[in-house]
């Protein structure tokens, strides 16, 4: 099987962050004392994926390219997809069809931000699905502003639904989904909906009525969260902030899972903590590279 490849949404224009947001990427705002798209990406490398494209718009891609670069710094290969118009979630796997050429795939929202313990077997289970999708439902007070499950009273799927103005249930989908090689596929056949979006949910919905979607649900054990909003942006930094002030640990930090992964080796570890001399991150790197004999 090909390896499977990951792909980060971080386009649209983040209108519900102006003003911050008319002058830089929402995907591009500090979560704490990284950029958010850290954390994203640090999922898919969890997740042992190397190769990722980052989809953004076409003015944004300077600063993602300035932040990220190729990803050689972390043992892995980065590249850049210009979305010219954002015309919904779907359209990501037409405009990564020849990137992933035929693999599977594992996208995340550029906006999403998981912790969780048991993150990295959950991750794995989800890879190693052959065929279909893998999708995760969590828990959250306001399902309406997701793609929400509908389940049937035995538990099982019945549909998911895209901002629902009465929500089934409680489960959102999370922006974190594993397809197989049909997603391009099944892109194409997704009709724009009421709004004028190809919906990440109709997506879904193909693989659904194919019986070839399975959807986990991500127990209160995980933190998903926030950052729509000018309040829950900031939460989800003191979220990380207390958490990593704590642990003296780092979450959603590319460098520490690269080097983890076993992608780099200690001395360039070391190469980048030297880059963040100046602050606790670099610090952080250090003492990782000093406490580990790689
Ligand atoms: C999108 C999807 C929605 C999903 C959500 C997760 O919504 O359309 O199904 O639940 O991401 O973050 P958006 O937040 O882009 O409106």
């Amino acid at each position: 099987m090909t390896d499977r490849k990951g792909i980060i949404l971080a386009g649209g224009s983040g209108t519900r962050l102006y003003p911050i947001t008319m002058g830089v990427s929402k995907q591009l705002l500090p979560i704490f004392d990284k950029p958010m798209i850290y954390y994203p990406l640090s999922v898919l490398m969890l997740a042992d994926i190397r190769e990722i494209a980052i989809i953004t718009t076409p003015h944004d891609q300077d600063q993602f390219i300035r932040t990220l670069g190729d990803g050689s710094q972390w043992g892995i290969s980065l590249t850049y997809i210009v979305q010219d118009s954002p015309d919904g979630l779907a359209q990501a796997y037409l405009l990564a069809e020849d990137f992933l050429a035929g693999a599977p795939s594992a996208m995340v929202l550029g906006d999403n931000i998981f912790f969780g313990h048991g993150l990295p077997d959950m991750l794995a289970e989800a890879r190693r699905q052959p065929e279909g999708g893998t999708v995760f439902g969590y828990h959250v007070a306001d399902p309406e502003r997701y793609g929400v499950v509908d389940f049937d009273s035995a538990g099982t799927v019945r549909s998911i639904i895209e901002k629902p103005e009465n929500p089934p249930s409680s489960y959102a989908v999370t922006g974190l989904y594993f397809l197989d090689g049909s997603a391009p596929d099944r892109a194409r056949r997704v009709r724009p909906s009421a709004r004028g979006e190809l919906e990440i949910t109709s997506l879904l919905e193909s693989y659904l009525a194919d019986g070839l979607l399975s959807v986990k649900r991500m127990g209160r054990g995980y933190a998903w969260l926030d950052t729509g909003t000018h309040g829950s942006l900031l939460d989800a930094g003191n979220f990380v902030r207390t958490l990593q002030l704590r642990q003296g640990m780092q979450t959603g930090s590319p460098d520490e899972v690269a080097f983890q992964m076993g992608w780099i080796d200690k001395k360039a570890l070391l190469e980048r903590a030297s880059t963040f001399a100046k602050n606790d991150y670099g610090i952080h790197l250090r003492a990782l590279a000093r406490e580990t004999d790689h």
